[in-house]
């Protein structure tokens, strides 16, 4: 494993986005909705360096198939629990790869109504994109490397670790 984004940079970055969404959102309340296993160390940071009141609620997807990436057909295997409608949602997701999940997760959260609608990914592989997908907030642009930690996992190992570091 090689390290890719120390602890420090993470934390930093994290900050950062925090303070950008607190700016656009000021004065209003944001419900985070994160993108379960791999966003919920950055939702939980994330949403304690906000200066805005924030709610919570998580989903989790399922993508068909038998390769490790999205084959195409994705699932809303567990929902959010709180009404979308009139909702300043944020969908808190911890990497964009070929942008399937949140292609399909936007279209599904939109169909409820909510008052807006962003996306903020502390990662993303924009060389791998396979349907037209942009987000709203983005940490760091990587290069397509297979990347575990913060998080993140391969076989559900690493989720722990503090830093990113590229699977090799
Ligand atoms: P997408 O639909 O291809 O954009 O899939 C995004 C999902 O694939 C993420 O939510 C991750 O669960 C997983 N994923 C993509 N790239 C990586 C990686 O480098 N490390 C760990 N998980 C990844
Ligand atoms: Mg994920």
């Amino acid at each position: 494993m090689k390290l890719l984004l120390s602890e420090k940079e993470v934390q930093k970055k994290v900050k950062a986005l925090a303070r950008k969404i607190s700016q656009d959102f000021s004065g209003k309340e944001v419900l985070l909705v994160g993108v379960l296993k791999g966003a919920f160390i950055f939702m939980a940071d994330l949403a304690r360096q906000m200066t805005i009141p924030v709610k919570m609620d998580f989903v989790r997807l399922a993508s068909y198939g038998t390769g490790i990436r999205s084959a195409g057909k994705v699932k809303l295997t567990k929902d959010v629990e709180t009404p979308l409608r009139g909702q300043n949602v944020i969908v808190v997701e911890d990497i964009i790869d070929t942008g399937i999940t949140l292609k399909y997760l936007s279209r599904c959260l939109k169909a409820r109504r909510p008052r807006s609608l962003k996306v903020v990914a502390l990662l993303d592989k924009p060389g791998r994109r396979e349907v037209n997908f942009h987000p709203d907030y983005v940490g760091f642009r990587i290069d397509d490397h297979f990347v575990v930690g913060y998080g993140l996992d391969c076989a559900e190992e690493y989720r722990n670790l503090q830093g990113i570091y590229v699977l090799k």
